[in-house]
């Protein structure tokens, strides 16, 4: 007791004297170093900084100064931490509330800086300056949507104790467009540390050599590189060094090919996005290599084979599947061994949109236990809505859009699904069969039910939503609108569509 008082009034007395010594638990430690003090404010002077966020650096304990955090023993600043998520509130960013102008190499004069954050400004598409491969200790260097621009310094290879790299979304849209370029990537092989890597939207020169260089960092375990401009061109591995690597995002890339071999060998992968390529050819049996899978996007390869999906069959821990826009062409129920497999009991997500899927929708779906996301829009399956879709108690999300469904979906279908916020079965011929003054189990955020047939009064349960900011319900029979006004019943909505109330 008497121990926490003293040790109180230290502290009350250290705020007293905070500009010479700063005491903590009776130590005192000395307050920031001047050097330092000068560095950073030699940093500022470079700086515009509009909206005047750094205030709070004027007097001498710059320890205290927004965004600078000093170690507490030493009182070396070791972390700068100047985020600006304000500045990126609206796009384009209103350059009021972002940092701008140079970085000025007097930032080298914070020799212990573990710590870099400059992510979400706008410095205007500067480079980023050589001497910032020069912070021996820097661990972490983030420098994500700062609207940086033109080539990569090799030097950024001399961060030898970097553990995360964050480079991404750095594209502006001006007249010409800019964003961060790789020319030679053998750099990258040099950051030993280096453990989380993020280019996404840096633009890859042909034969950077990118692959060859992620290779040799054993240790690396997550590698987003979504839009960069990769193609085939040097896609080939003769030996895989990643064993530790979990997370891969080839997302938004030119990759003309079969699915690159080389991933079947990296048995650590736990997330693999390759949406959105141009891959061709069958899913090979190898992928059962990938017995952690967590997360399998193969999304919008609209030449992959889709047919002999069977290989999935084995993936037990899948929970997040991704093949929407690929050209399936088979009735659900020639999926039925896929789906009934154990993948059954792991699967939150399942996208099959756009797949040219035809059939009605099969009783399995309900086995999903798991299944929170389901979407089947755009494809051809017809017939009713299964009474099996009512056992997905933690359905969030349900699309079937634009298909052939008809019949009636009733108040019991919908009453185990307490979790749902996005709703969308516009499109189909389906007779919604609720009530006026249904009380249904959940709160959406959005509904769209265009097209489906709903009675002629505006029910009193669709008042009750008032969390939906999204609502379709254009050519739903609906007859009684006058005195209707959806800004009133629903406070948040922006998007609203209900032409042609009574076509039908
Ligand atoms: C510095 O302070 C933080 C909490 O403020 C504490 O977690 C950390 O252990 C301290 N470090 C040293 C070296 O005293
Ligand atoms: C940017 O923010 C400032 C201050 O809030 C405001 O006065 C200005 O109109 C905004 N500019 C734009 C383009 O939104
Ligand atoms: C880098 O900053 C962005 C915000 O600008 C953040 O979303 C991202 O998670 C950060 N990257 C890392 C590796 O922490
Ligand atoms: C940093 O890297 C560059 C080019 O990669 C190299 O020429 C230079 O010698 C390195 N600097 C130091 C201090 O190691
Ligand atoms: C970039 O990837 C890292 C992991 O490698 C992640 O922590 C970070 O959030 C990503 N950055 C952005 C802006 O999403
Ligand atoms: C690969 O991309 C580079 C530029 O990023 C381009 O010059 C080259 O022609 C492309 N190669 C192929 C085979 O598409
Ligand atoms: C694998 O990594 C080690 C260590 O970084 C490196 O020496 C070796 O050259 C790499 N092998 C290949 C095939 O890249
Ligand atoms: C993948 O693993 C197999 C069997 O362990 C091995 O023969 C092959 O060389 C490996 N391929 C690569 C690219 O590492
Ligand atoms: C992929 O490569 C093939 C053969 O090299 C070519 O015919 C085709 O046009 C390419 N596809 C795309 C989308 O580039
Ligand atoms: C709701 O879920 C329970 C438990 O899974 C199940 O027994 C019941 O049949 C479901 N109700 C409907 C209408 O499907
Ligand atoms: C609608 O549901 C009621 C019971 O709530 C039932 O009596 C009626 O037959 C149903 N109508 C249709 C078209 O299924
Ligand atoms: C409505 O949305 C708000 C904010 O997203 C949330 O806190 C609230 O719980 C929601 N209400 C219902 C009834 O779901």
């Amino acid at each position: 007791m008497d121990l926490k008082r003293t040790q109180l009034l230290l502290l009350f007395f250290a705020f007293l004297c905070a500009d010479q010594v700063r005491k903590l638990n009776g130590i005192s430690i000395p307050s920031c170093i001047p050097i330092e003090r000068n560095a950073l404010l030699a940093f500022k002077e470079g700086l515009k900084d509009p909206s005047n966020r750094l205030s709070s650096w004027v007097g001498d304990d710059c320890c205290t100064w927004e965004g600078v955090a000093c170690d507490n023993r030493t009182s070396h600043v070791v972390k700068l931490h100047l985020r600006n998520p304000s500045c990126f509130e609206y796009y384009p960013p209103n350059n009021t509330w972002c940092l701008g102008g140079e970085l000025r190499p007097s930032l080298l004069g914070l020799k212990h800086l573990n710590y870099l954050d400059l992510s979400m400004n706008n410095f205007g598409g500067i480079r980023i300056p050589e001497f910032m491969g020069s912070f021996r200790q820097l661990k972490y260097l983030n420098l994500s949507s700062a609207y940086m621009g033109g080539l990569i310094p090799h030097q950024l290879g001399n961060l030898s104790s970097l553990q995360y790299l964050d480079l991404s979304y750095n594209y502006y849209d001006d007249n010409p467009p800019g964003f961060l370029i790789i020319d030679i990537a053998i750099w990258i092989s040099r950051l030993s540390s280096l453990r989380y890597l993020n280019m996404s939207d840096v633009k890859f020169r042909e034969g950077a050599h990118w692959l060859q260089a992620l290779n040799m960092l054993p240790s690396v375990i997550e590698v987003h590189l979504s839009d960069c401009g990769i193609n085939t061109t040097s896609l080939s591995l003769p030996h895989v060094n990643f064993t530790s690597l979990s997370i891969l995002d080839l997302s938004f890339n030119s990759i003309n090919s079969t699915i690159p071999g080389w991933l079947f060998n990296i048995s650590s992968l736990e997330y693999l996005d390759l949406s959105y390529n141009f891959i061709w050819g069958i899913i090979p049996s190898a992928i059962e290599n990938l017995a952690s899978l967590k997360a399998l996007d193969l999304s919008g390869n609209h030449f992959l084979e889709g047919k002999i999906l069977i290989v999935l069959e084995g993936l037990c821990k899948l929970q997040y599947l991704g093949l929407s826009d690929i050209n399936i062409s088979k009735n659900l129920h020639e999926l039925d061994k896929v789906f009934t497999g154990c993948i059954k009991n792991s699967l939150e997500t399942l996208y099959m949109r756009n797949t040219q899927l035809g059939g009605y929708l099969p009783d399995w779906l309900g086995d999903f236990r798991k299944l929170k996301y389901l979407d089947l829009s755009g494809n051809s399956i017809s017939g009713p809505a299964p009474a099996s879709l009512g056992r997905l108690v933690e359905l969030v999300g349900l699309y079937l859009r634009q298909n052939f469904l008809k019949g009636v979906m009733s108040e019991e279908q919908f009453a185990n699904f307490t979790k749902l916020k996005y709703l969308d079965l516009s499109q189909n011929q389906l007779i919604l069969n609720l009530t006026f003054d249904w009380i249904p189990c959940f709160h959406l955020s959005e509904l769209y039910i265009g097209s489906c047939m709903l009675g002629a009064r505006f029910p009193a349960w669709l008042r009750m939503q008032k969390n939906i900011t999204y609502l379709d319900m254009s050519s739903t029979g609906i007859s009684d609108t006058t005195g209707l006004v959806l800004e009133v019943i629903f406070p948040d909505i922006r998007l609203r569509y209900l032409q042609q109330w009574n076509h039908r």
